[in-house]
């Protein structure tokens, strides 16, 4: 093939910007001198030791020693593919974001994933699951990094390293804590009771998806859109998948983990190639954008709630197809990187403090694991937009910028870089006011409650989920060696609601403790159960 003229940055025309995995008819070295042998090395003799010159002989095999990188400190084991999102037009009147506009297509790369296991662990084990969304807009690239569950297990990203921490394996055995020794996952969400929403939908049907096709999607956090007139709402993103919402029964997943670890990749592949695109539905619950930051008394900068569908229904505005199976899993669903910073003009990000920290961690971990600053010149990662950033130089550099003044205005290279007109495309930070308040550590009494909406998840619960949920705490509790723990758990189960509780004691042979605590008083968000969460026919 011809070489591809066109970088990130603009290199001047010529000079190839793309490596070729393969070119023309005969193999070569890496430096393209056509090769007679690949199978023998250069030796003194047919018995003799091999000589260092031998340049294609060292070439291959120090490339192959090179060839890992690190896997992800988290979401390491995933499956990716291509597609395309086409937007109903519905959100223009709360969004300037030119993607969302009226029947405009938008090139996506999607990658799933679990959250614990490494790289090559198994596909259907209990956990959540990354749905992470990378659309190639026009106007610069906007990452959706969202998950199979629509809350989180902590409030504030600084607790980020404990949960995984208590989650992988321990440091002396390296046994993974989902599937086998418990006891640190136990103690930490029994510790951090926050966290008691999020691993009750873990233990719910929902953290054993029955393929990644039938799985929801959910941004977590609250955004803050912009429209064409500067006005602003509070936002939180939802992805339906047409074909409804299905799990995997226990023993299902058990049986499936051994006979086809990677059940959920080869159906996700499968199902494309067979031509029976997955699609999912954009949607959008839509809030006033108070001072309180609050909708029904629920705080929208506490990633541990919801916002029930019955009180702010989830509005479709536009829909995903993935068509297209990555050609190369490394270049492709290894190398993407995403990044919740990576906003169009028209999302802009909110206060909470676990959206906060997020803000930093992704580049920064992606920094070694991609080696260095360059990697949104990597395929994968490169904006469909026209980039003309001043960053330059560092590992793995691959644009040849131009010019001798990389700094705005110069009035050397011409430049002004704005030119009228701008300010209408430009990306806007909302100027938001900041408190006039002291600095703290602390959270705002809103968070306090952590128990309320574990219990609306499992009062809106059918009879066989709430019968799921009960068999899998009491199966993944009796795994840990440490009593305390699973009776400091039962009286979480016990401020969440006391018939769990009593089943769950029972399973484990131990007495239901009395809630220390009020029980809350909540009604059941019918939308939550998996029953009935299929597509309308069109
Ligand atoms: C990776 C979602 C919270 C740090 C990921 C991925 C997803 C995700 C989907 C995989 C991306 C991919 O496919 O490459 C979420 C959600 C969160 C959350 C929905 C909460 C609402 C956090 C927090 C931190 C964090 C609080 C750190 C403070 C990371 C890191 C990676 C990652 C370091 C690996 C990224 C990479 O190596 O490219 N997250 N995450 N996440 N997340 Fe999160």
């Amino acid at each position: 093939g011809s070489p591809e003229t066109v970088t990130p940055t603009g290199a001047p025309t010529g000079v190839p910007a793309v490596a070729k995995g393969q070119q023309g008819a005969y193999l070569t070295t890496a430096q393209g001198a056509r090769l007679r042998d690949t199978d023998h090395s250069l030796k003194a003799g047919p018995r003799g030791p091999t000589l260092l010159q031998d340049h294609h002989f060292r070439e291959k095999i120090t490339h192959f020693d090179h060839e890992r990188i690190p896997e992800r400190v988290v979401h390491a084991r995933g499956a990716g593919a291509h597609g395309v999102f086409k937007a109903y037009g519905t959100a223009t009147a709360v969004t300037r974001a030119g993607f969302l506009a009226k029947d405009h297509e938008t090139d996506v790369f999607v990658r799933f994933s679990t959250v614990l296991g490494s790289r090559g662990s198994a596909d259907t084990v209990r956990d959540t699951r990354g749905f992470a969304t990378k659309f190639y807009t026009e106007e610069g690239t906007f990452d959706l990094v969202g998950n199979n569950m629509p809350v989180f297990f902590i409030q504030d990203a600084i607790k980020f390293p404990d949960i995984i921490h208590a989650g992988k394996p321990h440091p002396d055995r390296e046994i993974p804590q989902a599937q086998s020794a418990h006891d640190t996952f136990w103690d930490f969400v029994s510790l951090h009771t926050e966290a008691q929403h999020h691993t009750m939908w873990n233990m719910s049907d929902r953290g054993i998806p029955r393929s990644y096709r039938t799985m929801e999607g959910f941004g977590v956090h609250t955004f803050r859109l912009i429209n064409a007139a500067g006005e602003t709402v509070l936002a939180k993103f939802h992805w339906k998948p047409r074909l409804g919402v299905h799990s995997l029964d226990w023993e299902e997943a058990q049986l499936i983990n051994g006979i086809d670890p990677d059940f959920h990749r080869r159906d996700l592949y499968d199902a494309i190639e067979a031509g029976a695109y997955p699609e999912w539905e954009l949607g959008i619950q839509v809030f006033p954008d108070t001072e309180e930051e609050t909708f029904a008394g629920i705080d929208l900068l506490d990633p541990t709630k919801i916002v029930p569908e019955e009180l702010a229904p989830v509005q479709p505005v536009g829909r995903l197809v993935l068509n297209r199976t990555p050609t190369n899993f490394f270049a492709e669903t290894e190398q993407v990187a995403f990044h919740l910073g990576h906003l169009p003009p028209g999302i802009d990000v909110t206060n909470d403090p676990l959206l906060q920290g997020r803000l930093f961690s992704y580049v920064d971990t992606q920094l070694t694991r991609l080696g260095g600053p360059n990697f949104s010149q990597i395929p994968i990662n490169r904006p469909h937009a026209a980039v003309n950033d001043m960053l330059r130089d560092g590992f793995h550099q691959h644009a040849v910028h131009a010019g001798v003044a990389p700094y705005r205005p110069n009035s050397l290279d011409g430049g002004n870089p704005f030119p009228a007109g701008d300010a209408e495309h430009a990306f806007l930070d909302v100027p938001v006011t900041v408190a006039q308040a002291p600095k703290v550590r602390a959270n705002p009494a809103s968070f306090d409650d952590h128990f309320s909406q574990a219990r609306l998840f499992w009062l809106s619960m059918s009879l066989v989920e709430q019968e799921h949920i009960v068999r899998a705490y009491t199966f993944e509790l009796a795994k840990c060696y440490h009593q305390a723990i699973k009776e400091r758990q039962l009286q979480c189960l016990a401020n969440i609601d006391p018939v769990l509780c009593a089943q769950v004691a029972a399973g484990l042979g131990l007495p239901a403790p009395q809630p220390t605590e009020p029980l809350a008083d909540v009604a059941p968000s019918p939308a939550l159960s998996q029953v009935g969460r299929e597509w309308p026919a069109d």
